[in-house]
C-alpha cells in the first residue's frame, strides 16, 4: 500500500461532518460511511480516512466525520450521499430531532492552513450542484461561505427553508440548487465555514421550561452569554439536553475572567480563530441549572474539536488508515 508523507497530507485538509438522518439501522449508516473510502470498482480510496461514526438512536440520525485533502473531498463525500439516498426514504422518517433531508447537512470546514474558507465555499458550491446532478430529485440550499456574497449561516438559513415535517409542503421550500424537493429525498444543507464543534449537556429535570431558560442564558445573543454558541432545550431520554452548536469566532479569546482557560485556537488561511471549550459550556450549564436545584447529568461532544479533529485525520492519512473510526473505538473503549 502507497503511504503519503504527512508534508503531502497536513496542509490542505478539509472535514466534512456529514449528516444523514438514520442511525437506527447501523449497518445502513456503516455502508454510507464506507462508501466515502471506497471507489465505485470497490477499491480503497488513498487519502481519505472517516475518522468517526456518531448514532444518536433517539434522534434517528447520524454524524459521519470524513477527512481528506480538498481535491479529494468531493468525490468521497458524493459516493457517501447517492448510497444515503439509495437508502434512506424521508417519507418513512421517525425521530425527533428536526430536520430536512435524507443526506440533512454537507458542512465543509478548512483542517489545513493553506485552505481557506472561501476554497471551501466554492469546493460546497460544486459538491451541491454535482450532488442535485448525480441524484435525480435531489436539491440543495447553500450555507456559510457557500452562500455568496451574503455568506449566512445554517440557522439563518434553516429558518427560511423550514424544517422537515410530515405534513410539510414541500412545494413551499425553494432550493438554491436543484429541483423542487421531493419527499423522499427533502433538502439537503451545503456548506462551508470555520469549524462548527457539537457539544450537548443534560441536566437532570424533565422540565422543558427550565431548560429553555438555561439556554436562553448561555446563548450568544445573550448579554452574559458564550460568544460563537447557539443553544437549544430539547427533550432527550428522560432528561433535558442542553444542545449547543460551538462555532469557532475569528481572533483570540474574549475577555477572560479570573482563573479562565484560554480558548483553544487555530488558524484558517492565515487568521485566527478559536472556540468556547466544551468545559465551559458545561460550567456555565451547571451554574444556571444549580440555580433551580438541578444539578447536570453529563456532557458529550459529537466528534471532536478542530485540532483533534487535525491531528488524528493526519495520523490516519499517514498511515493510510481509511476506517478510523473502527481504531477509535478500539482505543477509547
Ligand atoms: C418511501 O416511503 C413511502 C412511505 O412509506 C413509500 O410510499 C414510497 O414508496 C417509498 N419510496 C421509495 C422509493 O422507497
Ligand atoms: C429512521 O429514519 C429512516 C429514514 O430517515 C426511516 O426509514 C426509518 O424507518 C427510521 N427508523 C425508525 C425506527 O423510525
Ligand atoms: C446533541 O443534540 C443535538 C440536538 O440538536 C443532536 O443532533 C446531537 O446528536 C446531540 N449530540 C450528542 C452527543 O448527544
Amino acid at each position: 500500500m502507497k503511504r503519503m508523507s504527512c508534508s503531502a497530507i497536513g496542509r490542505r485538509l478539509v472535514a466534512c461532518l456529514l449528516n444523514i438522518s438514520e442511525a437506527r439501522r447501523r449497518d445502513l449508516v456503516e455502508t454510507v460511511a464506507r462508501s466515502a473510502i471506497t471507489d465505485k470498482h470497490g477499491r480503497k480510496r488513498e487519502g481519505v480516512t472517516v475518522l468517526n461514526i456518531f448514532n444518536d438512536f433517539d434522534y434517528n440520525r447520524s454524524v459521519i466525520t470524513i477527512v481528506a485533502s480538498i481535491d479529494l473531498i468531493r468525490e468521497a463525500v458524493l459516493s457517501a450521499c447517492e448510497h444515503a439516498c439509495s437508502l434512506i426514504n424521508m417519507s418513512a422518517h421517525e425521530g425527533i430531532h428536526p430536520c430536512m433531508g435524507a443526506v440533512d447537512l454537507v458542512p465543509l470546514y478548512p483542517l489545513g492552513k493553506e485552505v481557506g474558507l472561501e476554497d471551501c465555499g466554492k469546493e460546497a458550491q460544486a459538491l451541491a450542484t454535482a450532488l442535485t446532478e448525480r441524484v435525480a430529485g435531489t436539491s440543495a440550499f447553500l450555507f456559510g461561505w457557500a452562500d455568496s456574497p451574503q455568506h449566512r449561516g445554517l440557522a439563518q438559513r434553516r429558518k427560511v427553508v423550514g424544517w422537515f415535517r410530515k405534513t410539510f409542503d414541500m412545494s413551499t421550500i425553494q432550493p438554491d440548487v436543484g429541483p423542487q424537493p421531493i419527499r423522499r429525498f427533502g433538502i439537503t444543507g451545503v456548506g462551508a465555514s470555520p469549524y462548527v464543534m457539537n457539544c450537548n449537556v443534560t441536566i437532570d429535570t424533565q422540565d422543558l421550561a427550565l431548560g429553555r431558560g438555561v439556554a436562553a442564558a448561555i446563548r450568544e445573543t445573550s448579554p452574559d452569554g458564550i460568544p460563537g454558541v447557539q443553544v437549544l432545550a430539547l427533550h432527550h431520554e428522560g432528561a433535558v439536553e442542553i444542545a449547543c452548536n460551538v462555532e469557532s469566532i475569528q481572533g483570540g479569546s474574549p475577555s477572560l475572567t479570573n482563573g479562565e482557560e484560554p480558548w483553544p485556537s487555530f488558524t484558517i488561511g492565515g487568521q485566527n480563530f478559536c472556540h468556547a471549550p466544551a468545559s465551559l459550556i458545561t460550567a456555565r450549564v451547571a451554574e444556571m441549572a444549580g440555580l433551580h436545584g438541578v444539578a447536570i447529568k453529563g456532557t458529550a461532544l459529537v466528534g471532536f474539536t478542530p485540532n483533534e479533529c487535525r491531528s488524528l485525520a493526519e495520523e490516519a492519512l499517514s498511515k493510510g488508515i481509511g476506517e478510523y473510526w473502527k481504531e477509535l473505538h478500539r482505543v477509547h473503549m
